[in-house]
């Protein structure tokens, strides 16, 4: 079956960004000029993704408006002849053309895994992708969703992105276990969600895109909390293995974490020093700025 939608949890608090995050959605926040979310939606897009599905809590209405047409903006710019602005506008209203987005409420933070499962009857007996956006991903060819979605119509089974990551790292993510791998694809024997250093079972991180098969969403029903008590997608996806078939594939493509504050300023640098435009102007100011330093 051919995945056609693609689950965005994004009903987090944003609480590692406070103060800039009390009264507005971490998902907008720029990557240089374009807000971390629309990067997410632009690969689902490029990916074959019919229908995004957002799931949202309180407080995320700048996330619908940024999708949505703004037809006062469009009049001020067109009054004032401003073809430039206007075309970026259009830009942004092209995305909502070439995918449905639909959204749903995550009634409680009550983890990533529920955040999932609010969207099950969206997604009823399909497999379907679950996005991360703070982990922005950007391929020159491939997306690393659509790698995915080829991995799971070669095999059928549950896929993750996975990355090999520092052992002092391993507490902040999923990680694998594998018994080894073919055709460039791990077979995942098992997934511990955020372990210590010494009880990881590999540096292979699980990176925030999944293809999750319907199995997954039956083990996402009983509801059981894990790893800070918060109900993990990871526990879902581990609880079907045996029965069911788990790949993890090794992406290709530039990762950028931008769900702390020094990941997130390290995507903006190394962003904005790809665009010709703020390159010239940063360089020498980068430069002045390290041998300024005491
Ligand atoms: C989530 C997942 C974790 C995954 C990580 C990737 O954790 O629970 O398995 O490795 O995203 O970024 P979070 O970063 O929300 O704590």
């Amino acid at each position: 079956m051919t995945v056609r939608k693609a689950i965005f949890p994004a009903a987090g608090l944003g609480t590692r960004f406070l103060p800039v995050t009390k009264a507005q959605p971490k998902e907008m926040l720029p990557l240089v000029d374009k807000p971390t979310i629309q990067y997410g939606v632009e690969e689902a897009i490029a990916s074959g993704i019919e229908q995004v599905i957002m799931v949202t809590g309180g407080g995320k209405r700048a996330i619908v408006d940024h999708f949505d047409r703004s037809v006062d903006l469009e009049h001020y710019l067109r009054e004032r002849d401003r073809g430039d602005l206007l075309q970026i506008l259009a830009e942004v209203d092209r995305l909502s053309e070439q995918v449905d987005i639909t959204y749903i409420q995550q009634k409680a933070p009550r983890g990533l895994g529920d955040a999932v499962w609010t969207a099950r009857r969206l997604v009823e007996g399909e497999p379907c992708a679950v996005l991360l956006a703070d982990d922005v991903i950007l391929c020159e060819n491939n997306p690393v969703l659509k790698q995915l979605i080829d991995a799971h119509a070669k095999t059928g089974a549950t896929v993750l992105a996975v990355r090999r990551v520092p052992r002092s790292q391993v507490s902040r993510y999923g990680i694998i276990a594998t018994n080894g791998s073919h055709d460039g694809l791990h077979e995942v024997t098992d997934v511990v969600e955020k372990p210590s250093a010494e009880d990881a079972p590999s540096d292979l991180a699980a990176l925030g895109r999944y293809v999750i098969t319907p199995a997954v969403f039956d083990e996402l029903s009983r509801g059981t909390p894990g790893a800070g008590k918060e109900i993990q997608l990871v526990d879902a996806i581990k609880r079907t293995i045996g029965r069911h078939h788990v790949v993890a594939l090794e992406f290709e493509g530039d990762y950028y974490d931008t769900g702390t504050v020094p990941g997130y300023l390290r995507a903006n640098l190394m962003l904005a020093m790809k665009r010709e435009e703020l390159r010239g102007e940063l360089e020498p100011l980068l430069r002045e700025l390290l041998q300024n330093r005491d």
